[in-house]
């Protein structure tokens, strides 16, 4: 037997200790990914988000998923429509988003009526958001405090106008004006179309609104200001899982704030490989 087949047994028992203990914290740090870079923006996405592709399913929940767009726009699916992801804030649990549709071209009119539409089970409207409605097209002449002319003629020659919140969708206004569509901006933008009578809705519709998620929050917090990584049970989004530094899952949904479990473990594999290799060469010293 010649020594080279010797080492073949060494080499593979080194590696298979050495992949094994690098495995222990996959999870933790998997479900984590810091400073993504889309286009000109980092982003930390974390659970309840994901990033098919990048992240193993475990780590976030469905409708949760995000994409980055030809390098360059992080997108979001809710209720079917996609929309530009401008942030995310862990801290308040607000996703602000852009619908990209509305925003495109340098037009100061809305592009297209929609109604800005929330999947209620998974979002809810921030405090700061406030409605944007848009009348148009109306067959009479209203003179409501509440409602800012404008001169659009995106949806026929008529009357058109726009309003800002605690505005009632009245009958009357929805009688006579043929399209309507209901804008969620934010509060800022909000205050500049009642302030300066500003009436340029592609400013106001670029700043977002914010949708506010609820999946986890609870739980997720104490995960995390423990040092855990959130994520979910393969399989069952409803049952949290906290990945621990050390690679545990902890039941509790915390990690010990004094754990230093990740250097006892690695340096457990280290000793532990470097007696095999040892041993395989103390053998071999044997043998030769
Ligand atoms: C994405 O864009 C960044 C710069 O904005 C560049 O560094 C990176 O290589 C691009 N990635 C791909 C997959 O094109
Ligand atoms: C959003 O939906 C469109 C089709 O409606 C699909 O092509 C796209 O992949 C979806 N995006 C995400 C992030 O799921
Ligand atoms: C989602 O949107 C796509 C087009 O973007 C459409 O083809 C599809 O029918 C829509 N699905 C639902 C459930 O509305
Ligand atoms: C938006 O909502 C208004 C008021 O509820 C309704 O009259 C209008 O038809 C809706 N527009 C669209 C495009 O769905
Ligand atoms: C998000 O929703 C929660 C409860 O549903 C609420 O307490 C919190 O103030 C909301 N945050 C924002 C920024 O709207
Ligand atoms: C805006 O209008 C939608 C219905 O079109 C409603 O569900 C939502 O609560 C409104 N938002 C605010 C801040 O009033
Ligand atoms: C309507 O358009 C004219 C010029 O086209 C402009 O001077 C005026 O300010 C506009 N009015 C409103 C309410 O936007
Ligand atoms: C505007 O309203 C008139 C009736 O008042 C209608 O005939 C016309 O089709 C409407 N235009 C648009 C673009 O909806
Ligand atoms: C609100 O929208 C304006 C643009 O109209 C933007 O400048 C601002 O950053 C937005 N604020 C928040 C809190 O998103
Ligand atoms: C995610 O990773 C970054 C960089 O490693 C770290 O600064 C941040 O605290 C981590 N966040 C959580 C919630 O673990
Ligand atoms: C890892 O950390 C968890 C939570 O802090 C603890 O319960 C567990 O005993 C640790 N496991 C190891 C192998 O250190």
């Amino acid at each position: 037997m010649k020594p080279g087949y010797l080492f073949l047994p060494i080499f593979l028992s080194f590696h298979l200790l050495l992949s094994r203990c690098k495995a222990d914290a996959v999870e933790f740090a998997a479900c984590n990914l810091s400073q993504y870079r889309c286009g000109d923006n980092t982003y930390n996405i974390m659970f309840p988000f994901r990033l098919p592709g990048s992240m193993p399913d475990y780590c976030g929940s469905e409708g949760f998923d995000l994409r980055c767009v030809a390098n360059k726009t992080l997108m979001i699916n809710i209720s079917n429509e996609s929309y530009q992801v401008k942030s995310i804030d862990y801290a308040t649990n607000v996703l602000t988003v852009v619908d990209p549709d509305l925003v495109s071209g340098n037009q100061p009119c809305p592009q297209r009526l929609t109604n800005t539409t929330l999947d209620f089970s998974l979002f809810t409207y921030a405090a700061f958001d406030l409605n944007l409605t848009f009348f148009s097209n109306c067959s009479s002449i209203f003179t409501f405090p509440w409602l800012i002319p404008t001169n659009c003629t995106e949806f026929g020659s008529n009357y058109y106008y726009y309003s800002v919140n605690e505005t009632p969708l009245i009958v009357e206004l929805l009688q006579s004006c043929s399209s309507v569509g209901v804008f969620a901006i934010n509060q800022t933008a909000a205050s500049d179309f009642l302030d300066g009578g500003r009436t340029n809705t592609r400013d106001a519709l670029q700043g977002g609104f914010g949708a506010n998620w609820t999946l986890g929050t609870e739980w997720c917090g104490s995960c995390q200001s423990s040092g855990g990584t959130c994520g979910r049970v393969p399989g069952d989004s409803s049952k949290p899982n906290c990945f621990c530094p050390n690679g545990t899952v902890s039941s509790s949904n915390e990690c010990k704030q004094q754990d230093h479990g990740t250097k006892t473990v690695t340096s457990f594999c280290l000793t532990l490989t470097f007696s095999i290799v040892t041993l395989h060469l103390v053998q071999l010293n044997f043998i030769f």
